[in-house]
């Protein structure tokens, strides 16, 4: 897909793109500019990346401006055949949200190229080597988004999007960082306005405590659960897998999933929380049989201090404060009926 690059610098979520080609928003300290906030590089770089070089090279599959194709991407993306007649407009439009290094999104796109897939991330290094894939496997039904989840509502119409993949999304598992999480209700909000009335939301994760709250909060959110599985691998083995399912997969992981789809009942503007927002209030009672078999990503050093608190309070012979046996959510919340 061709991006025209404007006669001016903009400041456009991640990237600056001048006329000269694409700038870092704040070179030399490692920075980007996102909505108006700096937001650190985390992932490592090989030795001789260049980010700035990659995202010029790769510029043809990021679109910095996702706001001019909303309610026309279907149109505006496909390829133009000359002098035939048919359709040219792509049939689906699903997101890939939290779409790293873009495998996932490249090996959907592969698989189906009647559907146009967006892959949206907010770090920047993830964005250049999710383009580097969409142009050198020449897909274009592959676009990318350099942009937080939180600003979808301006690139996308109502009701536009025929599905969105969350697959193993950033747990955040700290109360204060749960508005982070890709299946925070607000956020589960915003995804309705955009999704068709028949859509479909599809979470992987290799997180128990995540996958539990993430029932909560789509229940909390007005979406109907189609299908969800402890054992997603075993359920459905044809399902492509993305980067962060194979790594963690081969670890030891089991993926838990749901698909779920919005009601059409009116959006409520916001809902009220109910229930814990840490991720620690999820997690299964027996914190020593979950280290011995799998401890979720992001969740390792939280579990480790957990059992250290609860040995020196047995140690001791004195209950700590933090040694309260975490709630076991599978017994004391009801679950959806399985199927689907
Ligand atoms: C654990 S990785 C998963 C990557 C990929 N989906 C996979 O399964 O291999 C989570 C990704 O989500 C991105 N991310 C986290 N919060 C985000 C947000 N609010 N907006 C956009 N991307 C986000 C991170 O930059 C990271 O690339």
């Amino acid at each position: 897909m061709a991006v025209s690059l404007p006669g001016g610098t903009y400041f456009l979520d991640t990237i600056c793109i001048a006329p000269g080609g694409i700038r870092y928003s704040a070179p030399k300290c490692n920075k980007w500019k996102i909505g108006g906030h700096m937001h650190a590089i985390r992932t490592r770089l090989p030795k001789h990346f260049v980010l700035e070089e990659r995202l010029e090279r790769y510029a043809d599959a990021i679109e910095v401006r996702p706001q001019s194709y909303a309610g026309r991407w279907r149109e505006a993306c496909h390829p133009l055949r000359e002098g035939q007649d048919g359709p040219h407009a792509y049939q689906g439009l699903w997101l890939d949200l939290g779409c790293g290094k873009g495998g996932f999104t490249a090996d959907m796109a592969k698989r189906d190229p009647t559907t146009l897939f967006v892959g949206v991330d907010f770090e920047p290094v993830c964005m250049a080597y999710a383009a580097e894939k969409a142009v050198r496997r020449h897909l274009h039904n592959m676009v990318l988004v350099p942009r937080s989840a939180d600003r979808l509502s301006d690139a996308f119409a109502p009701g536009e999007l025929d599905g969105i993949y969350l697959n193993f999304p950033t747990p955040f598992p700290r109360r204060k960082e749960a508005h982070l999480r890709l299946t925070h209700a607000d956020r589960l909000l915003e995804y309705r306005r955009l999704l068709a009335p028949d859509a479909r939301l599809l979470l992987k994760t290799d997180s128990y405590p995540l996958w539990r709250f993430s029932l909560d909060q789509l229940d909390l959110a007005g979406y109907d659960v189609l299908w969800q599985s402890e054992d997603a691998r075993a359920e459905r083995s044809d399902d492509v897998m993305s980067w962060y399912e194979r790594r963690l997969s081969a670890q030891g992981a089991t993926v838990y999933a749901v698909e779920a789809t919005p009601q059409t009942t009116p959006i409520p503007a916001c809902v009220g929380q109910r229930g814990s927002m840490s991720l620690v209030d999820y997690l299964p009672a027996d914190l020593d049989a979950m280290a011995a078999t799998y401890v979720p990503h992001g969740m390792r050093g939280t579990v480790t201090n957990l059992r250290n608190q609860r040995l020196r309070a047995a140690t001791h012979g004195q209950p700590h404060a933090d040694a309260r046996p975490a709630r076991d959510l599978r017994h004391d919340i009801h679950l959806p009926p399985q199927g689907g």
